[in-house]
């Protein structure tokens, strides 16, 4: 059998992000610029590569698999990857899940649920309507609502992720708490990180500091720290209130990398270790020079040998440090 992945500050690697397209039929003005140029077709990993990759990263011991993009259900035939990895469920893998802006949710729902999926987290940063479509530059909040709806009715738990964004979402950060209690959904708030030219000094100008994300709850509910774990960065309280949980992600403000669990793989086959950092594998080359796995659980356990202490984003003195080239998409966050 083989032992477990353990990087060079003692952390077990047991959380594995896929990002499977970088395409994404939304922009987000804060994650990706306009015009994007995709990657070509012919450098994604099949299906059935990807199949391999992360299979082989279950024997090593990975636990947890969550599937991101772009938007991982724009991706043709996607749920014959999920349907393939559903099957390491009990087998290896505890959790199998993803990370979606919930356009598609309403056709996929229930062939999630069917794989064995059983919490989805839903990219959301407004509840209002106009300012939907001028975060995403096009995206319907009609269709959102309908796939959060087609979530529920398939019995997935939902969490929703919003990026805190100051003069953008600042103004919702208790609306939106409470309309996703009152739903039965979770929220957890992001602190933006500098990733990927998105054009222009808006991230500084957006950044907001979940500190005052917190205080600002505080005006309308009582927190209370709780000390659920979900394998994520997101520390938790609990809304007296409502009963609900609202989780907190800050990257820059409490750094979490000393408790670091997770790599993350691209469409494109490179093993990325660090989020806030450049250097990655090409697991790509391993997979296909050869039909058997065990170069390709060498690979990866010298690769884990690379993983970094942490990132550097910071934005003191209003000037961006830190900054990794990347977009969020390459590595789906
Ligand atoms: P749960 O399983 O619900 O805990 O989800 P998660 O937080 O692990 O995954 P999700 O895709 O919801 O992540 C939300 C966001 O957290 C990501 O988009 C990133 O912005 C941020 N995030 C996740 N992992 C890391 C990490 O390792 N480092 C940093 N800096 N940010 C991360
Ligand atoms: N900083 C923080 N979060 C980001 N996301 C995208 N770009 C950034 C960024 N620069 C978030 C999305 C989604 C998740 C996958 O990453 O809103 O919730
Ligand atoms: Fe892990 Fe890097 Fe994220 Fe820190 S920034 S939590 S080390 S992936």
């Amino acid at each position: 059998t083989e032992a477990p992945l353990i990087d060079p500050f003692a952390r077990a690697i047991t959380y594995l992000r896929v990002s499977v397209t970088d395409r994404c039929d939304l922009r987000c003005v804060y994650c990706m610029a306009e015009n994007m140029t995709f990657l070509p077709k012919k450098d994604l990993l099949s299906l059935e590569e990807l199949e391999r990759l992360c299979s082989a990263f279950v024997d090593l011991g990975v636990r947890k698999l969550r599937i991101t993009g772009g938007e991982p259900l724009v991706r043709r035939d996607i749920m014959t990857f999920f349907e393939a990895m559903g099957r390491r469920i009990g087998d290896g893998l505890d959790e199998l899940t993803l990370t979606t802006n919930a356009t598609q949710l309403r056709r996929f729902a229930k062939p999630l649920y069917d794989c064995g999926v059983r919490r989805v987290n839903v990219s959301l940063d407004t509840l209002d309507e106009g300012k939907f479509r001028e975060i995403t530059r096009w995206g319907r909040f009609a269709q959102v609502l309908d796939g959060l709806d087609a979530a529920q009715e398939a019995g997935l738990h939902v969490k929703i992720n919003a990026v805190a964004l100051k003069g953008v979402n600042d103004d919702e950060i208790r609306s939106m708490t409470r309309w996703c209690h009152d739903r039965g959904m979770d929220i957890t708030f992001i602190e933006v990180m500098p990733m990927g030219d998105i054009g222009g000094e808006e991230r500084l100008d957006q950044y907001m500091p979940l500190t005052a994300v917190r205080e600002e709850l505080a005006r309308e509910f009582t927190l209370e720290d709780i000390p659920l774990s979900t394998g994520g960065p997101a520390r938790y309280v609990r809304a007296k209130e409502t009963g609900g949980r609202v989780g907190f992600i800050t990257p820059l403000t409490h750094n979490f990398c000393e408790s670091c669990n997770r790599v993350r793989l691209t469409c494109t086959g490179q093993l990325y270790m660090c989020l806030g950092q450049d250097d990655d594998a090409d697991l790509r080359a391993v997979l296909r020079e050869s039909a058997d796995d065990a170069p390709v659980r060498q690979a990866i356990r010298e690769a884990i040998t690379r993983k970094p202490k942490g990132h550097d984003f910071d934005y003191s003195r209003r000037e961006i440090r830190g900054e990794v080239g990347r977009h969020m998409s390459v590595t789906g966050g």
